[in-house]
């Protein structure tokens, strides 16, 4: 090796072949499970959030790309000194944002075991582990989730993307041939989606993807627990349906089991009458709540599913596989199959075995093998253990809201149902209040203590806790109360 010294450091100005040198890569990885290790274990005394300008950390990092390369502790040594002060550490106990975070020591692992194999799995032949193991952890979901046989599952990236490919067959049903000659001077008529004006934007982005339109997705009232009104959706339809002398089609309807602001659920098996009847494709969204049906007496939420024609739900957001991983069920996976299959010559011979080329159930080709991780995750926690921790998720959930409910100056902006917690600072200038919520969101997370959210419901401003971190316990919730409490009294004081 003479492009390295004796301790197989790359010497300057030589560029080494190959890859790293055995002993040399084993001594890094070493230093690399310590730096996790040690991150992982005191993780807890970092700031939540940083609290800098934008482009301050640009600043600080070369803006020429690298000519040599570099030692791997220099390397390391600025990911500690220059990236991890600039995260919004999603996995410190004290991160109440969002829907908390899934990381976990057996979570990391599986990332890391990943990482080595790096296989494409787009087609058996590619990938035979990978694509069969993806099969059966996608089983396992649904079987956990009490879908019926029926159902088949993907993997992808994200639920918005797994929404785009739901409605992109339900467009298929509806228009036929559009995968073949498109939407555009066929006469066709103006599809529509429905969804409550609580769901996600992915229904819009999708109907942006799709070419459907985004005007096309209308949003349906809610009741006072931010639940679709079932009403109002049949009101709607049945108003496109006459007035549009033919020319508007109902095409899809999007129901949220576990609403991004407060985590509210839609009347699913009501929807799913609704739409039986009109014939309508039903996608339910249940990226954040889905999991939750792993509780037996949480099962409720999975009502009305079986008669959906798509069911999306994100484990990275609660069943404590590391981001990114989706699955979207179908009734009938050959539905999928249909829309995007197209195998390109030069993988014909790749594709003649019988067992499934994931290629062919979506608009990606080459794919990450993400059913390690979740594989790892599972069989570590076992449903019983990912049980335990949605549990203790709801418990503290409920403990916060008991708190609020007990301190007259603040109140609780929506039934707590999974454990996401809404809630307002009430005292003072009645016309301040939106501004002082708001403050008091901007100055707790700057402080680098805690991280919440701010979100707006029915017009008001409120904050948002919501819960997923394995690490938080009740004291971390016992000190992010106070500092809420003090920290809305020092902003309603002016202080
Ligand atoms: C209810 C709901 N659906 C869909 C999504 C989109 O999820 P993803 O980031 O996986 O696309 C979110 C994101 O938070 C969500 O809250």
């Amino acid at each position: 090796m003479q492009d390295r010294s004796a301790n197989g450091r790359i010497r300057r100005g030589e560029q080494p072949l190959g890859d790293t040198p055995p002993e040399l890569f084993r001594n890094q990885l070493h230093q690399l499970a310590d730096w996790i290790a040690d991150f992982r274990q005191h993780i807890g005394e970092l700031r939540v959030a940083p609290n800098d300008k934008p482009g301050a950390i640009r600043s600080a990092l070369p803006s020429q790309p690298p000519e040599e390369g570099e030692e791997f502790e220099t390397i390391l040594g600025d990911i500690d000194r220059l990236i991890v002060p600039g995260m919004v550490h999603w996995s410190h106990p004290m991160f109440l944002g969002y829907f908390g975070w899934t990381q976990t020591g057996p979570g990391i692992l599986g990332e890391i075991a990943t990482a080595p194999l790096n296989v494409n799995a787009m087609t058996w032949r590619t990938s035979p582990a990978a694509t069969e193991l993806e099969t059966v952890v996608v089983d396992w979901l649904r079987q956990w989730m009490k879908l019926p046989e029926q159902f088949g599952g993907v993997v992808y990236d994200t639920a918005s993307v797994g929404i785009m490919h739901a409605l992109a067959v339900a467009r298929e049903e509806a228009a036929p041939s559009t995968r073949k000659l498109g939407l555009s001077g066929r006469n066709l008529p103006r599809f529509r989606i429905y969804t409550s004006d609580q769901a996600h934007s992915s229904v819009e982005k999708a109907a942006i993807a799709l070419g459907l339109g985004e005007e096309n997705v209308q949003r349906v009232p809610t009741d006072a627990e931010f639940r679709m009104d079932v009403a109002a959706l049949r009101a709607m339809i049945e108003r496109d349906l006459r007035s549009g002398g033919g020319r508007i089609k109902p095409l899809a309807a999007v129901a949220t089991v576990g609403t991004t602001s407060t985590a509210s659920v839609d009347p699913v098996p009501e929807i799913a009458k609704l739409c039986r009847e009109h014939k309508i494709w039903l996608h339910v969204d249940g990226a954040y709540g889905g999991g939750f049906a792993i509780l037996p007496e949480y099962e409720w939420l999975a009502a009305g599913w079986s008669d959906a024609d798509s069911v999306v739900i994100n484990p990275h957001k609660t069943l404590f596989v590391p981001l990114d991983f989706s699955i979207l069920f179908v009734r009938d996976l050959e539905r999928l199959r249909r829309v995007f299959t197209l195998v390109p010559e030069y993988l014909r011979a790749d594709t003649i075995e019988a067992e499934k080329n994931y290629m062919d159930y979506g608009i990606q080709l080459g794919r990450r093998f993400r059913a390690l991780k979740a594989w790892l995750i599972w069989r570590s926690l076992g449903r019983a253990g990912m049980a335990a921790r949605l549990r203790e998720q709801i418990r503290l959930a409920g403990l916060l809201a008991d708190w609020i409910k007990d301190d007259k100056r603040f109140e609780l902006a929506a039934r707590v149902v999974l454990p996401v917690v809404c809630f307002r600072f009430v005292t003072g200038d009645k016309s301040k209040i939106d501004i002082l919520n708001s403050e008091i969101v901007e100055r707790i997370n700057a402080s680098g203590r805690a991280y919440l959210n701010q979100t707006k419901l029915r017009g008001q401003t409120v904050m948002r806790i919501g819960f997923g971190n394995v690490l938080t316990t009740e004291q971390h919730l016992a000190d992010a109360w106070q500092l809420i409490q003090t920290t809305a009294e020092a902003v309603a004081k002016g202080d």
